[in-house]
């Protein structure tokens, strides 16, 4: 089994052993691509949005959050576009049954032509060692460049054919390439057709007058509706944006690699309103800053690049993704928009409401533009939890598996752990624990030797740990492990709440923005 696999099985395994993430509804056998955060899991999620909301709205004097409801009135997803084009192109393949988005068979096509270019790379990468110049070599071996070539006529064809609707075309492409269904080997395929992503429900009880709606598949229409509520309400001149948080749905059809791609996932987006004309100008600055705060949770610069799109969606006029290094590869972990007026401007069209803005500068009304961050919590949850494990040999020959998060999201901050429970050591730890557990969220444990108590923190992420023994009780000082280094050192408990504040707080995450 490839490496890569292995690492992927144990973020799975890990994260259910440990609290983290469940499959939905497992006693029934689960929920395809549905699951269920457990306590430690909605923890670390909780800090991860947490940091999102507050560099958005705290950080940015005219950014403001709102907390738009699922549903929605079902013209806006008519305006949107999402009705008539938020579809997946599918094929069946007739023998084995299962059913495959056609876009990404020719896409896994290309990944491993790419694989074979990249091959190449690193063999003469090792063959011409400090001497050697990637992008000299790119751009003239002839492997690598024939490779790439090959990439490109495929990946344009297919855009081409997808732009104009052209599914003939995609079976055409599928077969000459003479793609096979991965498990099963067979070529004998459909034809390709498209398929709705957006999950249908009704209001209202009787059969004969419900409505039909849609649980919304993305969370930024929620912020379009709202504009000149909010822009209004707060005041706020042009540029202005607003953020919000919540959960979206797609019947995704290839919903597969855990929480990457989910039928209901959560997403981070922030539309900013700007004067039509600017709008590049403010995308280039969000594409930075957004990367930024990426970067700041120190998961490694290496881990992220950016995609800028050369086939644009019909509303846009840029867009870029930010791609991190998953387990299983570079992928998209964010996108960034300039949305132009598209959607501000269908909405006005569709409910017959001025969504316009006076500018006094400019002395007009105008339909503003949007630029778009848009990050899926779920992902992130992914980038960050998958990044942070790591399996450790030590100094002594012996492994743990450590949780290394960034302390600001850490689950948990600090566990209070009596080295016994007699003696009033047990009596000591829980005073502690009272004391600290208004500023932080801490575990109590007295079960199992301090060894083991230390290896199952460490797996959790926890940061620090905090061990009583007699002398605590004399002269009020207690262990204090460090997951990262395990160093120990000995501390006052006075001093505690500082220590655990200084290195776990949202502040010292925020600062580095
Ligand atoms: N409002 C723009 C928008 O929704 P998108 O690229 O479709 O754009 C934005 O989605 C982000 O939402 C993606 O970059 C990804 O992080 C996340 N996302 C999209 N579909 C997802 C899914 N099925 N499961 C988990 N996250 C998803």
């Amino acid at each position: 089994m490839a490496k890569q696999e292995d690492v992927f099985k144990k973020v799975i395994s890990h994260a259910k052993e440990y609290g983290f993430i469940f499959p939905s509804s497992e006693i029934y056998d689960g929920l395809s691509a549905v699951y269920d955060y457990g306590q430690n899991g909605a923890e670390l999620k909780n800090n991860i949005k947490s940091y999102w909301w507050k560099a958005m709205t705290q950080l940015n004097e005219n950014i403001v959050g709102i907390d738009s409801a699922i549903l929605m009135h079902p013209t806006t997803w008519k305006a949107s576009g999402h009705v008539d084009a938020f579809n997946d192109p599918l094929i069946d393949n007739k023998d084995s049954k299962k059913r495959f988005r056609a876009d990404v068979l020719v896409e896994d096509y290309c990944a491993k032509i790419e694989e074979k270019a990249q091959k190449e790379i690193e063999k003469a990468a090792k063959r011409f060692g400090d001497a050697f110049d990637k992008a000299q070599f790119e751009s003239t071996n002839p492997r690598v460049m024939e490779y790439r070539e090959k990439q490109s006529i495929i990946l344009n064809r297919l855009a081409r054919s997808l732009e104009n609707e052209d599914l003939a075309d995609v079976k055409a492409l599928i077969e000459e390439l003479e793609i096979a269904d991965p498990d099963t080997g067979s070529k004998n395929w459909t034809e390709v057709r498209q398929f709705n992503l957006m999950f249908g429900t009704k209001l209202g009880a009787s059969a004969d007058n419900a409505m039909d709606l849609y649980l919304r598949p993305e969370t930024a229409q929620g912020i379009f509706v709202n504009f000149l509520n909010v822009q209004k309400t707060s005041r706020h001149k042009l540029p202005f944006g607003i953020a919000q948080i919540g959960k979206a749905f797609r019947n995704e059809i290839v919903a597969r690699q855990f929480i990457f791609r989910m039928r209901e996932f959560e997403q981070m987006e922030m539309q900013f309103f700007v004067a039509p004309g600017t709008e590049l100008g403010f995308y280039e600055e969000w594409k930075q800053k957004r990367l930024n705060w990426h970067l700041a949770l120190g998961l490694g610069a290496d881990n992220y690049k950016f995609h800028d799109h050369e086939k644009l969606a019909h509303y846009a006029n840029a867009a870029a993704d930010i791609e991190f290094k998953f387990p299983f590869g570079f992928k998209e972990l964010e996108g960034i928009h300039s949305r132009t007026d598209f959607d501000l401007t269908a909405h006005e069209k569709h409910s017959g409401r001025k969504l316009q803005y006076f500018d006094n500068e400019r002395n007009e009304n105008y339909v503003p533009y949007v630029v778009e961050t848009s990050v899926g919590l779920d992902r992130l949850f992914l980038a960050i939890f998958s990044t942070a494990l790591k399996d450790e040999v030590l100094e002594d020959g012996s492994e743990r598996t450590v949780l290394s998060l960034p302390p600001a999201l850490a689950p948990v901050k600090a566990a209070i752990l009596p080295l016994m429970k007699k003696d009033g050591l047990g009596e000591y730890a829980e005073k502690i624990f009272n004391d600290l557990k208004y500023d932080f969220n801490l575990i109590y444990e007295e079960k199992d030797s301090i060894g083991k108590r230390y290896r199952r923190n460490d797996a959790l992420g926890t940061p620090f740990c905090i061990t009583v023994d007699h002398d605590s009780l004399t002269d009020h000082t207690v262990t204090l492990r460090d997951r990262d280094t395990m160093q120990q050192e000995r501390v006052a408990v006075a001093d505690l709440r500082s220590i655990i504040d200084e290195k776990t707080n949202m502040r010292t995450l925020l600062s580095k923005l």
